[in-house]
Parts: structure tokens; sequence; C-alpha cells
């Protein structure tokens, strides 16, 4: 696949169908991760496949009361949680790099995904304490986001979005 036809087709995809993603396309998966640019690797990559499991990971917000779920990160055969170590890492990792490597991280595993013909989305929204616990996170290790894998079961074109005039500058901000 064309690197251009996978950044320009790939959109979150939110129902699955019930066949499984294998061990040969998640090692892909994790391995597109391992090659983004890094800095100090803070990055953990947790592959979830157990039911329980993510059905927790699927709850959003419970601190606020709010019992809201993604249903697609439960429905999902596979969850790939992203988690970032931050114990002994200094102010600009912390602020800047440990964020921006995981993300870089988390796009190559979408894209790859993509190649394989699965759908995914990437997850920001989910309940910080019930993943730290399901997961055994330590202290000082944070979830960063929760990608869903699957067949998908949907298309979708993607949500509108800003024109490309709108966010782009050229030498120098322009606007307010
Ligand atoms: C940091 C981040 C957090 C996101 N969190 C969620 C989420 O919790 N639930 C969800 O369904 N989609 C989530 N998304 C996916 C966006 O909704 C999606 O990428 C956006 O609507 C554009 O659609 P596309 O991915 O199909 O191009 C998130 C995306 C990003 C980058």
């Amino acid at each position: 696949m064309e690197l251009q036809e996978a950044i320009m087709g790939r959109r979150s995809i939110r129902k699955y169908t019930d066949q499984d993603v294998s061990r040969e396309q998640i090692d892909a998966i994790l391995k597109a991760g391992y090659w983004a640019p890094r800095v100090n690797e803070r990055w953990k990559f947790i592959v979830v496949r157990d039911e329980q499991a993510r059905k927790i990971l699927s709850q959003r917000d419970r601190p606020r009361g709010d019992k809201a779920t993604q249903p697609h990160i439960a429905n999902a055969p596979v969850d790939i949680v992203v988690c970032i170590d931050f114990r002994g890492a200094s102010e600009r990792d912390k602020a800047l790099y440990a964020m921006q490597e995981a993300s870089a991280a988390i796009q190559n595993m979408l894209l790859t995904a993509y190649e394989l013909g699965l759908g995914t989305c990437w997850n920001g929204s989910f309940d910080d304490e019930g993943v730290k616990e399901i997961l055994g996170l330590p202290d000082g290790v944070e979830t960063v986001a929760i990608i869903s894998f699957g067949y998908p079961a949907e298309t979708s074109t993607g949500l509108r979005r800003k024109k490309l005039e709108e966010i782009v500058h050229r030498e120098r901000y322009s606007g307010e």
C-alpha cells in the first residue's frame, strides 16, 4: 500500500466484525510503533485481549460518576493500551518528548493496522484509575491512549476538518 493511500484512507472505525486479529498482525503493529521517532522510549504498549479487561477499558470518567462507555473498545477483539513511564523524566520530557514519541508510535500503529486491513480507533477518553488498576500499572506509569483494533464492520468518511489554509501559517503567525 502506498503511504499516501494509507494516510488519506485511514479513518476511525468503531464497529468490528467477530473475526479475530492474529498474533502476527499484532506483532507487526507493535513493531511499527517501536520504530517511531524516539527520545527516551518512555512508551509501554500493553496488548489486551481479555474480555473483562476490555470492558473496564471501555469505561470513561468513573471519578465523576459518569457510567458512559465506549462500546467499541470492549467489542474490539484486541486493544493496545499505550502508557508512558514518567519515572525519572525531566520537565521537558514530561511536558513534550514523552507524549510526542508515544503519539508518533500510535500513528505508526494506526497506519500499519490499516495496511493490514484492520480498522482502528485512537481513544483518549477512559477511566484513568480503572485502567491503572486492571493493568497493574505502577505509580508514575500513566495511560495515554487505548487503541482498538478489529476487522471493520463499517465505513467512515471522517468528520469535517478545518480547511488546510486555516491552520497553515507561512514564515510568521498570522491573525490573532
Ligand atoms: C488524542 C485523541 C483522542 C481521541 N479520543 C477518542 C475517544 O475517546 N473516542 C473516540 O471514539 N474517538 C477518539 N478519537 C478519534 C477522533 O474522534 C477521530 O480521529 C476524529 O474524529 C477524526 O476522524 P478520523 O480518525 O476518522 O479521521 C481521538 C483522537 C485523538 C487524536
